[in-house]
This record gives C-alpha cells, sequence and structure tokens, in this order.
C-alpha cells in the first residue's frame, strides 16, 4: 500500500456544507496540498447555507478541486494509496457529491476508501499541527468541537472512540454567531465578522447571563444569550445604533466563549484528564483563543488549537482521520451511503 520510499498518500475529499475540499495528506500528519473552494459569496446573500444551491455548485466543483488537489502535491492518481470522504454528518445532497466522487477514484484506481465522521475529523486537524499528539493506549483527551452545526465536549480514547459527555440543547454556538450576525446586519457568516469587530471593543457593554454555566452538566445553551440580545435592542432601540456594533457584538461573544472556556476546563478536572483538543469553525475565534491560552496554564491544562485555517472545513483534517483509522483496520465498502454509521 505504501509507495517505495514507504509513505502513504491519502487524498482527502470533505463536501459535507459549502466547502468543496480535497487534500493530499502524507503519513496522516503532513500537508502536500489543501484545496478549499469556498461557496460563501453565492450563500452570503441568502443570510446562510441554501442546501440545494450548495449540492449543484459541489456537482460543479469537485473534479476541479480534486485535480487541483493532485497537481498541488504533485501526485498522479496512481501514487495515491486510499481515499477519506465525509459521508457524515452534514446536508446529504451535498455529502452525496463527495461521496460519489471517493467511490470513482477507489474503483478505478483500485485503492481503499474510508468514510469518517465529519466531528472526529475537525479533531483530526490536531493531528497536521502538532507532532506530539498520540492515540497510542491509554492516551485520552478532553476535545471541545464547535462549529456550524455542533457545540459538544467528548472524551476521545486511544481506539478513537469519541464518547459525548456534553452538548448544546438548543443552537450550535457558530449558528448563535451566524444569527446574532445576521440580526446586526453584519453578513454571512457571522463568526469572523463579530470575531473582527469585537477586537477593540467592550465586551462589558451588555452583561449577558452565563447560559447553564453552573448546571452542574456539561451541556451549553445559547440561544438564550441570542433572544437577551434581540429582547434588550427591541426595548432600547438606540442600542442598535452603528457605533454600537462592535460593543453587542463583543458582549455576545464573550459570554458564549466564558461558558465554552468555563465548561471544558471543568470536564478535565471531573475526568482528571490535562490535555484538550479543541477544534471546529468557531475555534477560530480569537478571543476563544485567548481564554484558553490563559485559563489552560493556570490549571496545568495543556490545550492543543489547530492555526485558523485549519479551524474551517477542509479535507486535510479528513485525511489524516482517515488514515489513522485505516491503520486500526477501519475501511468501508463502496456501497457506503450518507447515512451509515462509520467509526465513530
Ligand atoms: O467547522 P465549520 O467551518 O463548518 C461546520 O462544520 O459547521 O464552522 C463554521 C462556523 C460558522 O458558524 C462560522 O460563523 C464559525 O464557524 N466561525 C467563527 C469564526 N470563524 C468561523 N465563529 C467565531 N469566530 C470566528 N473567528
Ligand atoms: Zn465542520
Amino acid at each position: 500500500m505504501p509507495n517505495k520510499n514507504n509513505d502513504t498518500l491519502i487524498l482527502g475529499i470533505e463536501t459535507s456544507c459549502d466547502d468543496t475540499c480535497a487534500a493530499v495528506v502524507k503519513n496522516g500528519r503532513e500537508i502536500l496540498s489543501s484545496v478549499v473552494s469556498s461557496q460563501n459569496e453565492i450563500h452570503e446573500k441568502y443570510g446562510g447555507v441554501v442546501p440545494e444551491i450548495a449540492s449543484r455548485k459541489h456537482i460543479e466543483m469537485i473534479d476541479i478541486v480534486i485535480k487541483e488537489a493532485l497537481l498541488k502535491a504533485a501526485a498522479a492518481p496512481g501514487k495515491i494509496s486510499m481515499v477519506a470522504v465525509t459521508n457524515r454528518p452534514g446536508l446529504l445532497g451535498s455529502l452525496l457529491t463527495g461521496v460519489g466522487a471517493a467511490k470513482a477514484f477507489c474503483y478505478y484506481n483500485q485503492i481503499p476508501l474510508i468514510a469518517v465522521n465529519h466531528l472526529k475529523a475537525h479533531i483530526f486537524a490536531n493531528m497536521l499541527a502538532y507532532d506530539d499528539i498520540s492515540f497510542e493506549a491509554p492516551a485520552e483527551y478532553i476535545s471541545l468541537i464547535v462549529s456550524g452545526g455542533h457545540s459538544s465536549i467528548y472524551i476521545v480514547d486511544s481506539n478513537l472512540k469519541m464518547t459525548e459527555i456534553g452538548h448544546t440543547v438548543d443552537d450550535a454556538v457558530g449558528e448563535a454567531f451566524d444569527k446574532i450576525a445576521r440580526y446586526l446586519g453584519l453578513g454571512y457568516p457571522g463568526g469572523p465578522v463579530i470575531d473582527k469587530i469585537s477586537k477593540d471593543a467592550n465586551p462589558h457593554f451588555i452583561e449577558f447571563t452565563r447560559p447553564m454555566m453552573e448546571s452542574g452538566d456539561f451541556n451549553f445553551s445559547f440561544s438564550g444569550i441570542k433572544t437577551a440580545l434581540i429582547y434588550r435592542t427591541k426595548k432600547f432601540p438606540e442600542l442598535m445604533n452603528e457605533k454600537n456594533l462592535p460593543d453587542l457584538a463583543a458582549s455576545f461573544q464573550a459570554a458564549a466563549v466564558d461558558v465554552l472556556v468555563h465548561k471544558t476546563i471543568r470536564a478535565c478536572k471531573e475526568y482528571k484528564l490535562d490535555r484538550i483538543l479543541i477544534s471546529g469553525g468557531v475555534a477560530a475565534n480569537s478571543r476563544l483563543r485567548e481564554e484558553f491560552a490563559v485559563s489552560a496554564p493556570e490549571n496545568n491544562i495543556k490545550i492543543y488549537i489547530p492555526p485558523v485555517n485549519l479551524c474551517m472545513d477542509n479535507a486535510a483534517m479528513v485525511a489524516s482521520l482517515g488514515y489513522f483509522e485505516f491503520i486500526r483496520g477501519n475501511t468501508s465498502n463502496l456501497d457506503i451511503d450518507v447515512y451509515s454509521r462509520t467509526h465513530f
């Protein structure tokens, strides 16, 4: 399976939402290429992703993106040892495009297919950024995944098994960022723009209640902060004055981030683990990164957080996870669909 240099090249494919992504990764850890074709501009005018448009655009782009990834990696198709593809969770029409392309590539080149879980793949963005992460037994990590669709805390063990210990009971945190940005007229996606305008703003402009901060479990709630902001600005319309927008954004961001950091650190203490793998689009958030950078060392905890470009959806993380699933014997049949459970 590996080539004559004993290297394994994995082609990763990711189309679970609105980005068409392909990447070539060596031995699960080294990115040779990572191509992302974003649809943000298309969906921006609708204020969110339109699934039907997303899947059509994936069909237009998938071959182009795969070819570019191979070209950038200087890897002919025959040099690829296996293909890893996200087959769940995500938008079904979008997933189908990537899964179909992966199957065709594997069938033609007679190489193994590894269908992977998108959330678990986010965690493996860290494998591409740090050399000292290993899933050899008895390694166990706390993992915080914060994206547009999920906000959960897991324990990940050496079999790559993820046990969820907490999740959002309403909106995902990225979804809350996007909805607040839309309400404030800041565009889509909301996270990056809220992050940017909050930089020099006052996070104490409105002291929002930190929802479920002391609930005793590891669950989250973010829609309450959004509702509180909407009620407050409806009651006092002058708050929506343009000059206040950065302070409103910063106040929301501070409330959301405080809860995420507090609960993740507490999970480490309760489960007596001292390493946290953080990932997902919201892991790009500057305030989240800063708060973890302060409170983790205070609690003798080490944090791993990918560089910003690897926090967003990409196929390099999919290829990395695919490799580590493969060496554990977890491959998929060519009749895999977008509903099938992967190794999770
Ligand atoms: O992981 P991702 O690229 O796609 C999903 O799997 O959902 O995450 C996208 C989410 C969006 O909700 C976006 O607003 C949010 O990540 N996001 C951010 C930042 N950059 C992206 N949220 C807060 N701060 C950021 N800097
Ligand atoms: Zn994602």
